[in-house]
C-alpha cells in the first residue's frame, strides 16, 4: 500500500467510449471491507450491454468490470478469515452471507446489499447506478464490500486462469444448467456460444447431459463448441428460426431438447426474417432517456422466443443472458400451452463454488487454462471491448492484466 496515491482504472465515458484514466486508489471504508491488487480482471459479455445498451444508467467516470482475482493487500476489522497476501477470487455481485437470501442461496438477492433506492437485488461491481454504482474491477485495486463472505480463497501455483472464472462464467454457467434440470441421459440446446454458452456446453456435458445442441452465428465459437463435442448449428444457414428448430427436433425424435439455456439476452441477432423487427425494437432503449428507459424498454427477444419454440413441451428454459426490458410482448399463448417451465437470474455465485472448485484441477476437465482468447494489459481495455464486442480476431474471452 505504501506510497500508492492513485491508480489505473478502465472507466465508462460515454457510448461505445472506455478510457483508461488515473483515478484514487480504494480505501477500506468498513470494517467488513478488504482491498486486493488486482492480477487478472475479465472482460464480459455483459459488459457490452454498458457498451451501447445501458447507457442511460451510467455516470461518465464509472469504474467498470466485475471478474476480477488477485492478492488481498488490507483487510478491516471484521475479515477473519482473510490476511494480506492471501490469493482471492472475488464473486461479481457482493452479498453479505447472513441473511435471508443468502441463506436460501439467492446471494444476487442479498438483503443487505440490495438496491432498494432503485427496487433491484444485490449490487454488483461496475454495474450502473441500478445495482449501486459500485466502483469496478477492471482496476489496478479493488475495494470489496462484504469481505468477510465473498471471496474465494483459492491456492497460490496456477495460473490466474485456472480461478478466475470462479467470479462469473463458470457459477454463470453452472447454475445455468442446473436450472436448465436436464433430465440423465437427456438433452440440452445452448444459445449463444460466447463465454457463457460455452462454458455451459463443457458443464452439461461433464454433468452427464447425453448431448448438447449449440446455436450461434459466429464461426470460431461453433468451431471451438464443436471441439468439445456439441452438435453446432449455424444461425446464418437457416432463412428462418423455424428452419433451425426443425433441424433441431429431427435429432431429437421430433419433440426438441428437454431444456433451452438462453446464453445471448438482450443483444440478440436474429434470422434474415427476424432482423427487421428486432432492428426496429433496438432502437428504442437508446433514444429514451434514463426514467423512461427504464420503464419501456423492449429487448430484442430473438435468442427467448427461438427457445420457446425449440424447448420440448413440458421442458425447461433457463435464461442466463441478461433481459432488461419492461415492455417486452411475448408470447404467452404457447408458454403456457407447452407448459414451459422458465428460470433466469443472475448466478448466485457463492452458491455454486464450493461444487465447482473440485473441477479446477491439473486434468482441467472444464478447459479453463486454455479458456481465454486473448490476454490484454488493462492499458489496451479500449481496444479490448472494441475488439469483443464486434466478434473480431477470433476474440471469445479476454483476460486483462493490471
Ligand atoms: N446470469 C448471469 O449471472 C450472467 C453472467 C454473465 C453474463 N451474463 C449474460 O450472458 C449473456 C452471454 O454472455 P457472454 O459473455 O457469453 O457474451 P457474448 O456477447 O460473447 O455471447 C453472446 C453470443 O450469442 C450469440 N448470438 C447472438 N444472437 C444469437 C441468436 N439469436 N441465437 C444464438 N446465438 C446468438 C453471439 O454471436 C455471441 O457469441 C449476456 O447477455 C450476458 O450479459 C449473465
Ligand atoms: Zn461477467
Ligand atoms: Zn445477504
Amino acid at each position: 500500500m505504501k506510497g500508492r496515491e492513485t491508480m489505473k482504472a478502465v472507466t465508462w465515458q460515454g457510448k461505445r467510449d472506455i478510457r483508461v484514466e488515473d483515478v484514487p486508489d480504494p480505501k477500506i471504508q468498513e470494517p467488513t471491507d478488504a482491498v486486493i491488487r488486482i492480477t487478472s480482471t475479465g472482460l464480459c459479455g455483459s459488459d457490452l450491454h454498458l457498451y451501447e445498451v445501458l447507457t442511460p444508467f451510467m455516470t461518465p467516470g464509472d469504474i467498470v468490470g466485475h471478474e476480477p482475482m488477485g492478492i488481498v493487500e488490507e483487510v478491516g476489522a471484521e475479515v477473519p478469515d482473510l490476511k494480506p497476501g492471501d490469493r482471492v477470487v472475488v464473486p461479481f455481485q457482493i452479498a453479505c452471507g447472513r441473511c435471508f437470501m443468502c441463506a436460501a442461496g439467492l446471494q444476487t438477492q442479498c438483503e443487505t446489499t440490495q438496491v432498494t433506492s432503485e427496487g433491484m437485488g444485490a449490487a454488483l461491481f461496475g454495474y450502473t447506478r441500478l445495482y449501486g454504482a459500485v466502483p469496478g474491477a477492471q482496476a489496478e485495486y479493488l475495494r470489496v464490500p462484504q469481505a468477510h463472505y465473498g471471496p474465494i480463497k483459492v491456492p497460490h501455483g496456477p495460473a490466474d486462469d485456472r480461478f478466475v472464472y470462479l467470479s462469473d462464467v463458470l457459477p454463470t454457467a453452472w447454475q445455468a444448467v442446473a436450472y436448465a434440470d436436464v433430465p440423465r441421459g437427456g438433452t440440452v440446446a445452448v444459445l449463444g456460444l460466447g463465454p457463457i454458452g460455452d462454458m455451459a456446453c463443457r458443464v452439461a456435458l461433464a454433468r452427464g447431459a447425453e448431448r448438447v445442441f449449440g446455436v450461434d452465428l459466429v464461426p470460431e465459437r461453433l468451431a471451438r463448441a464443436r471441439r468439445d463435442g456439441v452438435h453446432t448449428f449455424d444461425l446464418r444457414g437457416f432463412d428462418h428460426e423455424k428452419e433451425l428448430v426443425a433441424a433441431i427436433r429431427d435429432e431429437t425424435d421430433g419433440r426438441g431438447p428437454d431444456a433451452v439455456i438462453d446464453a445471448v439476452g438482450t443483444e440478440a441477432h436474429g434470422s434474415a426474417a427476424a432482423r427487421l423487427v428486432q432492428q426496429a425494437a433496438a432502437v428504442m432503449p437508446r433514444t429514451l432517456s434514463g426514467p423512461l428507459a427504464e420503464r419501456f424498454t423492449v429487448d430484442r427477444l430473438a435468442a427467448f422466443h427461438l427457445a420457446i419454440d425449440l424447448v420440448r413441451r413440458g421442458g425447461t428454459i433457463s435464461l442466463s443472458g441478461v433481459y432488461g426490458g419492461s415492455a417486452d410482448p411475448l408470447p404467452m399463448l404457447t408458454m403456457f400451452d407447452k407448459q414451459l417451465q422458465i428460470r433466469m437470474g443472475q448466478a448466485n455465485v457463492r452458491r455454486w463454488t464450493d461444487e465447482i472448485l473440485p473441477y479446477l484441477t491439473d486434468a482441467d476437465p472444464l478447459g479453463v487454462d486454455e479458456f481465454a482468447t486473448h490476454h490484454v494489459p488493462l492499458a489496451d481495455a479500449p481496444h479490448a471491448y472494441e475488439m469483443f464486442q464486434r466478434k473480431q480476431d477470433g476474440a471469445i474471452k479476454v483476460l486483462m492484466t493490471p
